[in-house]
């Protein structure tokens, strides 16, 4: 088994320990997106990831001729600084643009590879008689390719999350044209790439670089904010495999397992996030989504009637209800309010008042964001559940109280075939016997930047305040 792993790996003559330490690196990656998988054991999968990542960059480094080790310590501890400043940092919404800017460094660095095992070719044992071999230029081409897409969509995907570049769509006349245009020199250019004699490479693979960029950009230029968290678990996936096709060039199989892993751990992920938003894959990926809803539109509306509650009112009412179900949104992480929701549960449920929690698969701004929230406020996980086994419970609970949560609540997503959000699945909080609903204005609108008619049922009553602050209201009243 070690000579197959061995040649499999790295080709003949390689310590076969090599290949096994990989290995295990692999099994602890597995375990790891096993882990992480659910809550509770979601923190022994960052473990298992991390040793897997020991593992697999000690084994490199001690196996390889490294030219110089001083400079490698120093780059790994200026790079873990900054890594350990901005995780402490960074809000937990903005977790997604901090996600894309990683990715664009992912694909920077497959390009920067893949550029230096052109260059020197002997110093990563490419070298042949007739010079680079044209399966390791398929290869480094992919690999230059993808991680050149990866770099541009990421940089466009971060500037648009982070504000500093419109989230409306951009939409170039035949943009569909220009970008299967650009895709197809990319195909030949790798073709003619691989296939060039030594003299001839460098304008192919200059060529190759610049139209990958581009299309990197082109690509993501069409797609509007409310596709964004699609379009960044997309490019978490086009990383995975960037990586993977350097760890071809490489004949390193860490790197290659690796890229796997995470190229389809994130094409999953799309995949599970176009269903939940009930977008289609190609759409998204296509672009133009969201021209006609936006995100945050906030268009004027008309004024129409709806009744106003206080803190005082609310806690009366949840205190004779039986059941209450919770749904959170983006507002909840705003406010911090999950430690005073997890509080008000404790309040009720010592008064006999059956809590439960709904989750949407993208309530806030990233998947599992409502999860590792109520997680962090020690809510049990006994009482979360997922839209599609506690969706028909509503029509038997007493309140449904909505806590920051909008788009995933709005009916128009069932009626309304006009709207940006038709199609997404909802919560039917329409059905409950109260709905409290507790932002902080009228005015303000959910991601979509839609209008939400629960605001205005008969069996609605808005709590505008800031979700923390009303919440720890509620408490005050449940207490006396
Ligand atoms: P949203 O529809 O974005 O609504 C957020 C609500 O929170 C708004 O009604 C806002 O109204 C309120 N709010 C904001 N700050 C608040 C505060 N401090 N206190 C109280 N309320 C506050 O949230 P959602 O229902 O969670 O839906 C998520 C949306 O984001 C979906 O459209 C989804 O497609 C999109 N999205 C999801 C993800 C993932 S993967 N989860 C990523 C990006 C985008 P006020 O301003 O009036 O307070």
């Amino acid at each position: 088994m070690f000579s197959f792993m061995a040649a499999g790996a790295e080709g003949a003559g390689v310590n076969p320990w090599v290949a096994l330490a990989y290995l295990v690196a692999g099994v602890l990656f597995i375990l790891a997106l096993r882990g992480l998988s659910h809550p509770t054991t979601s923190l022994a999968g960052n473990r298992y990831g991390m040793v897997g990542m020991l593992i697999a960059v000690v084994t490199t480094l001690i196996t390889h001729d490294i030219a110089n080790i001083a400079e490698i310590g120093i780059a790994i501890f200026l790079g873990g600084i900054v890594g350990f400043t901005v995780a402490r940092r960074i809000a937990m919404t903005a977790m997604p643009e901090l996600v894309a800017a990683f990715h664009s460094l992912v694909g920077l660095a497959a390009v920067l590879v893949g550029w230096a095992a052109y260059l020197n070719p002997e110093a990563f044992g490419l070298l042949t008689a007739t010079g680079i071999a044209p399966v390791s230029k398929v290869e480094m081409g992919l690999g230059i390719a993808i991680g050149a897409i990866t770099f541009s969509g990421s940089v466009i995907a971060f500037a648009k999350l982070s504000g500093k570049m419109s989230g409306a769509p951009i939409l170039l006349p035949m943009r569909h044209a220009i970008n299967l245009g650009t895709l197809a020199a990319i195909i030949v250019l790798t073709a003619l790439f691989a296939m060039a004699s030594p003299t001839e490479t460098m304008p192919l693979i200059v060529a190759l670089t610049v139209a990958a960029f581009l299309i990197g950009f082109l690509l993501i230029i069409p797609i509007g904010g409310a596709d964004m968290p699609v379009v960044v678990s997309m490019l978490n996936s086009y990383s995975g495999w960037a990586a993977a096709a350097m760890g071809f060039t490489l004949s390193n199989t860490a790197m290659i397992i690796t890229g796997a892993l995470v190229g389809s751990s994130g094409a999953i992920l799309s995949y599970i996030m176009c269903r939940a938003m009930n977008r289609s894959f190609i759409s998204v990926i296509a672009g133009g989504f969201g021209a006609d809803g936006g995100s945050g539109g906030g268009e004027a509306r008309e004024q129409r009637p709806y009744k106003q509650g206080s803190a005082e009112d609310a806690a009366f009412m949840l205190q004779q209800a039986e059941n209450v179900i919770i749904i959170p949104g983006y507002g909840m992480a705003v406010a911090q309010a999950q430690h005073a929701l997890r509080e008000m549960t404790d309040l009720l449920e010592e008064q006999g008042v059956n809590v439960k929690f709904a989750i949407h698969p993208v309530a806030g701004r990233m998947p599992g964001h409502m999860n590792v929230l109520l997680a962090e406020a020690s809510v049990d996980y006994d009482k979360v559940f997922e839209l599609e086994d506690i969706n028909s419970e509503f029509a038997q609970c007493d309140v449904a109280f909505i806590i920051g949560a909008n788009d995933v609540v709005n009916p128009a997503a069932k009626t309304d075939k006009s709207s940006p959000i038709y199609g997404m699945p909802v919560f039917d909080v329409d059905k409950a016997k109260q709905v409290f609903f507790i932002k902080r204005s009228m005015g303000g609108v959910g991601y979509a930047g839609v209008d939400n008619d629960v605001f205005y049922m008969d069996q609605t009553m808005m709590l505008l305040s800031d979700a923390k602050k009303m919440v720890e209201e509620i408490n005050k009243s449940l207490g006396d």
